[in-house]
């Protein structure tokens, strides 16, 4: 099977958008990728940031839902210790019907400590995070079951009631409405990864979810999908590298010397200088290309990840990054494009995103699946 190619949409606005034209990015962003042949479309929840300006992606997919007609949609994350997880359960599942089923969900524990603070979380400490996350996700399991139960937990209290019967044929008013998730099915859910020791991929692996790293270097990759493994084989899985998504800074032009003017001069080149590339340090993410390049850390910038990280150029040499990638970590079954603010002038973006669902993904497939292909051709 070759490579997937899906948009990952955080979206890295400049501050100084507003809300409208974030919105409005978005559900153009969910109809040029449905037209261009994407898979998926991924929107992140950030109550904090100001280049991460989503506070609540359902929204676009609810305003995109009647407007697309094969992509899939799943929020990445939503952060479970911010909500109250029946709101949260009842919302997924209305939100997977009104999809009729284009729909998988992201859960995750919150990169930035300001949107835990303001969740009443003062001191957001991984392990009570990932508590929560488990508390959470259990609940949620429970009230699309729509079986009675009573929960007081640690963190949160829930229930789903007893429906009364019906005193006569006619009688509707006790019913309850039925908020599961399209088909009565649970959707399928995704865990996003991030640190190197990735306790949110062994969840993945014991859980059978989709594994979702961003691509923060080979040594961080490659632990990722080893954690995953391990957890989901020792839970009695078989690990799929195919339903391993990775998200990365990807742009295709006609030529590489276009590719890489239009990042260095553009949006992309603009956002890492004044917030990703402080960012990336902050969370120790440049070690780990640092590492890859054999430089320092401290010269990390931007040309050198143009150069040594992004994939940037023509098609041939976006596939052949790829391959070359695929071939140093063992590869992955969707490419997450990482999206970034083209909206004043969007036509080399949406250039960009038809090369890479059309001339790139179909000549990019997991190594093991080339040397299938190849040992078939010899035979
Ligand atoms: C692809 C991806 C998307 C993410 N999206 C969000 C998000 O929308 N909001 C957020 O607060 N954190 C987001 N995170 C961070 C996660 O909530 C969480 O902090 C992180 O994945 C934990 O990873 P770890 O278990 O490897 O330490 C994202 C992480 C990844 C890898």
């Amino acid at each position: 099977m070759a490579m997937e190619t899906g948009l990952i949409f955080h979206p890295y606005m400049r501050p100084g958008r507003t809300a409208r034209q974030t919105f409005e990015w978005g559900v153009q962003n969910s109809i040029a990728c449905d037209k261009a042949g994407f898979t998926s479309m991924m929107i992140s929840e950030h109550a904090s940031q100001i280049w991460e300006n989503i506070p609540n992606p359902e929204l676009i997919m609810a305003a995109a839902a009647l407007q697309t007609t094969q992509i899939r949609f799943a929020p990445m994350a939503h952060i479970l210790p911010h909500q109250h997880p029946t709101k949260l359960a009842i919302m997924v599942g209305w939100l997977s019907q009104i999809l009729e089923g284009r729909y998988f969900l992201g859960i995750g524990a919150g990169a930035y400590p300001q949107a835990s603070y303001m969740h009443g979380i003062r001191d957001a400490e991984p392990q009570m995070l990932n508590e929560m996350v488990r508390e959470s996700f259990m609940i949620m399991e429970k009230i699309w079951k729509r079986e009675p139960f009573f929960h007081e937990g640690k963190f949160w209290n829930a229930g789903f009631p007893e429906e009364a019967p019906a005193e006569t044929e006619e009688d509707e008013q006790h019913m309850l409405a039925d908020f599961s998730p399209w088909n009565g099915a649970f959707p399928e859910i995704a865990v996003t990864g991030f640190s190197s020791n990735s306790p949110s991929m062994k969840l993945a692996g014991e859980r059978n979810f989709k594994p979702v790293s961003i691509f923060s270097g080979l040594d961080a990759l490659k632990r990722h999908w080893e954690i995953y493994s391990e957890a989901n084989i020792k839970a009695g899985f078989t690990p799929d590298r195919q339903r391993h998504a990775v998200s990365q800074t990807v742009f295709c032009a006609d030529t590489d010397a276009e590719a890489k003017r239009l990042v260095m001069d553009g949006p992309i080149g603009y956002c890492f200088n004044r917030y990703l590339i402080p960012i990336w340090q902050r969370f120790g993410m440049m070690d780990g290309f640092a590492k890859d390049g054999g430089v320092d850390p401290a010269d990390v910038d931007l040309e050198f990840l143009v150069n040594n990280v992004f994939v940037v150029g023509s098609p041939d040499t976006v596939v052949d990054k790829l391959n070359t990638l695929f071939e140093a970590c063992g590869g992955w079954g969707t490419l997450q494009v990482e999206s970034h603010d083209y909206y004043d002038d969007p036509s080399p973006w949406w250039n960009s995103l038809e090369l890479i669902a059309k001339e790139v993904a179909p000549r990019v497939k997991l190594p093991g699946a080339r040397e299938a292909v190849s040992k078939a051709a010899v035979a």
